[in-house]
């Protein structure tokens, strides 16, 4: 079996709502962040289907007993956050993965190179290989920061077949080098846009999403 990038773009109105006002360049930095934190939650919930491990057990209701599912505490639930942007998205995200460990992972682009530099890593030296991995940043654009990312869990034994990338804005750059570098991968994303432009900026985008964020 060949594998390839899986993209999906939910097509739920609450994702599409919280989407347009992060677009909106008139929404302020209180309602950018809410909105974000908003598409991290379902986002988050889409990506867990499939995703989040789960055992079959039986419950005692109070009249009968039933077959039941539970998640399965035995098998590692990782969420990573890029720093800063990705910050926001774990917000919402956590909610759901109340369990989940969280391993903060600060990247920065240059402006003039658009090339990532890692300036915090909280990951430990070696994951179980079963672990789960939820990824979020909202921006993939020429995808410089995931594949440096990617390249820091799956050195550290991540199987990319079971880690979920949570975007809100994913251009085709990204999209293609991680398709290239890792066909197993799963990204779960609000929009795919066209383009990038010559600063780096997602086209047509929602502009610059850390600073949006923390009104910086
Ligand atoms: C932005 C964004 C991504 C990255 C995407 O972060 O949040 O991490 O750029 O760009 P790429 O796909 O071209 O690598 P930035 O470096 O601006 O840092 P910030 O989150 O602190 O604002």
């Amino acid at each position: 079996m060949t594998l390839q990038l899986r993209v999906y773009v939910p097509p739920h109105p609450l994702i599409k709502h919280w989407l347009a006002v992060a677009r909106d360049a008139a929404t302020p930095s209180v309602l950018f962040r809410s909105a974000m934190v908003e598409l991290g939650r379902w986002l988050t919930y889409e990506a867990a289907r499939e995703w989040l491990p789960t055992q079959e057990t039986t419950v005692e209701t109070p009249l009968d007993s039933t077959p039941a599912t539970l998640i399965d505490p035995q098998v590692p639930v990782a969420v990573v956050p890029i720093l800063r942007a990705g910050l926001v998205l774990l917000e919402g995200a956590q909610t759901l993965l109340p369990l989940a460990s969280i391993y903060h992972l600060g990247l920065v682009r240059d402006e003039e190179t658009l090339q990532p530099t890692c300036y915090l890593n909280k990951l430990p030296e070696k994951f179980d290989p079963q672990t789960r991995v939820l990824i979020t940043d909202p921006m993939l654009a020429t995808g410089g920061s995931m594949m440096a990312a990617m390249a820091e869990l799956t050195q550290r034994g991540i199987d990319p077949s079971l880690t979920r990338i949570v975007c809100v804005v994913a251009a085709p750059p990204a999209l293609q080098k991680l398709s290239a570098a890792y066909p197993g991968l799963i990204i779960y994303t609000a929009t795919i846009d066209e383009t990038v432009n010559d600063q780096g900026f997602i086209v047509p985008g929602l502009g610059d999403a850390g600073d949006r964020t923390y009104g910086t």
